[in-house]
């Protein structure tokens, strides 16, 4: 039996947030941000997450919000409207005990509730968890951007993966 439970995104859930996020931002290239999101940033974020695009926590028995997983507009133009991109973190302390997997399969079915059509995931070249998370829930690879981000002075390639809903 799972040891955490998920539900949709509420705004207390911020602090928890962006100190899970934050801290990939200041040490690894799995986010290409490169500036600390501020409490008021992630409460932003909650907002805009909290209707058509939708995010999930997962939160353990004493509460506590150990990972979360959204939907993003995946561009702006409006024939883009059916495509979403999705984003999905674990607390460093909290990972390989299938968060990840769960918040994705959650995630996934929010996505064609929400009537998406397909979701993007965009994943820094080398990061092969990210990739065989992807794979193990149903992503195909697309296509390989080279070297199209530069972070703590190394080229970044991006690995595009597509699920069709
Ligand atoms: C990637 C990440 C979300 C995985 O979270 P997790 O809860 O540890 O993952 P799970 O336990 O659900 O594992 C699911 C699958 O992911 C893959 N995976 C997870 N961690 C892995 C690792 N260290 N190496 C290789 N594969 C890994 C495996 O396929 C695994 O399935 P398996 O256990 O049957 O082999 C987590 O490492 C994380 O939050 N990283 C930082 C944020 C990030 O990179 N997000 C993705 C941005 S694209």
């Amino acid at each position: 039996m799972n040891d955490y439970t998920t539900r949709p995104v509420q705004v207390g859930d911020a602090e928890a947030i962006r100190s899970i996020y934050n801290i990939e931002v200041l040490e690894s290239t799995v986010t290409f941000d490169m500036v600390e999101r501020s409490l008021d940033d992630q409460i932003s974020w909650i907002t805009d997450h909290s209707g058509s695009y939708p995010a999930i926590v997962a939160v353990n028995t004493t509460g506590t919000v150990v990972g979360f997983a959204s939907l993003t507009a995946y561009r702006p133009r409006p024939a883009y409207a059916t495509t979403v991109e999705n984003s999905v973190y674990v607390h460093r302390e909290h990972r390989s005990k299938g968060i990840a997997v769960t918040l994705m399969q959650e995630l996934l079915t929010a996505a064609a509730e929400h009537g998406f059509h397909s979701v993007i995931a965009r994943i820094v070249g080398d990061h092969d968890a990210s990739i065989q998370l992807h794979a193990s829930c149903g992503f195909q690879q697309i296509g390989r951007e080279v070297e199209v981000g530069r972070k703590f002075g190394k080229w970044l390639d991006v690995v595009v993966m597509q699920k069709m809903l």
